[in-house]
């Protein structure tokens, strides 16, 4: 794998890049952990990633969900404090004005935080799903986190049906929404621009958006302090946090 050396930031935006920017009018965008970094969310994978000090079989897994509940929601719980005390940081805010300011700007995240929801992104795909949303194992009813009854004594909530709740998330060994998937293939096959932003690309099938993009003639950008499997054969990496270079390009939006 092709990883060159990802100086901390360091990042040009030359003509090229300038003019590119300011002339993309079909954007798409994707985003992972690394954009709420700055927010104070921890992402999943690095030396203080989440999945350093807690497994994912046992929290995100069906399988770890019917074997112990009480932990999963606990888990879930705690993010939803982390991330309830969070605010959208200039990454966030700097990729929802842009959505204002072009004909065309699709967002896709991995992330389920709903940050991007509360820094004014309306077209938005949650490829992940959402945080603040929970699911019946029975009847597939969606509840908002906000209506959860817990009810009987496993302290567990549960839907008016009387089946399960469980957190609105994609779990590992489980397929991505199936319309969610469709409007991001479809809006990486369409843009102009292709922005990565915060994503260490590798959990698939979403890391393959960039590469769709790119495939179909789209200007493919990344944006992570870090070196990933994109930083090989995108047309341009910056090396920088979300919420210094987000706001730089957008500085160039409709000028
Ligand atoms: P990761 O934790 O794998 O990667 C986060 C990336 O963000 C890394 O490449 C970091 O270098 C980068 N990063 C850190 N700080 C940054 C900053 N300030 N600005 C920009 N980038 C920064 O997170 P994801 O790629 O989102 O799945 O992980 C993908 C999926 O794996 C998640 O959606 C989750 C996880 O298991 C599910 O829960 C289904």
């Amino acid at each position: 794998m092709d990883m060159p050396d990802s100086p901390a930031s360091s990042w040009v935006i030359d003509d090229r890049l300038k003019r590119l920017v300011r002339e993309a009018q079909r954007v798409s965008v994707l985003t992972g952990a690394g954009i709420s970094a700055e927010s104070g969310i921890p992402t999943f994978r690095g030396d203080e990633g989440l999945w350093k000090q807690f497994r994912p079989e046992e929290l995100a897994s069906m399988d770890g969900f019917l074997a112990n509940p009480r932990i999963v929601w606990e888990w879930y719980r705690f993010r939803r404090d982390v991330i309830g005390g969070a605010q959208p940081n200039d990454g966030h805010l700097a990729l929802a004005r842009w959505e204002s300011l072009i004909p065309e700007f699709t967002l896709i995240t991995q992330n389920v935080d709903g940050l991007h929801t509360r820094a004014g992104n309306r077209n938005l795909i949650e490829l992940h799903g959402n945080l603040w949303r929970d699911r019946c194992l029975e009847c597939g009813r969606t509840v908002e986190a906000s209506e959860e009854v817990i009810s009987g004594q496993a302290e567990l909530p549960e839907c008016n049906c009387g089946g399960r709740l469980r957190p609105d998330v994609v779990w590992f060994g489980e397929m991505l929404p199936e319309d969610e998937w469709r409007r991001a293939d479809e809006a990486a096959s369409l843009c102009d621009l292709f922005l990565a932003v915060g994503t260490s690309a590798v959990v698939h099938p979403a890391a393959g958006l960039p590469r769709l993009a790119k495939t179909r003639g789209a200007v493919l950008v990344e944006i992570n302090p870090e070196a990933t499997p994109l930083s090989g054969w995108a047309d341009y990496t910056l090396f920088g946090p979300a919420g210094q270079v987000l706001p730089e390009l957008l500085e160039l939006v409709g000028t």
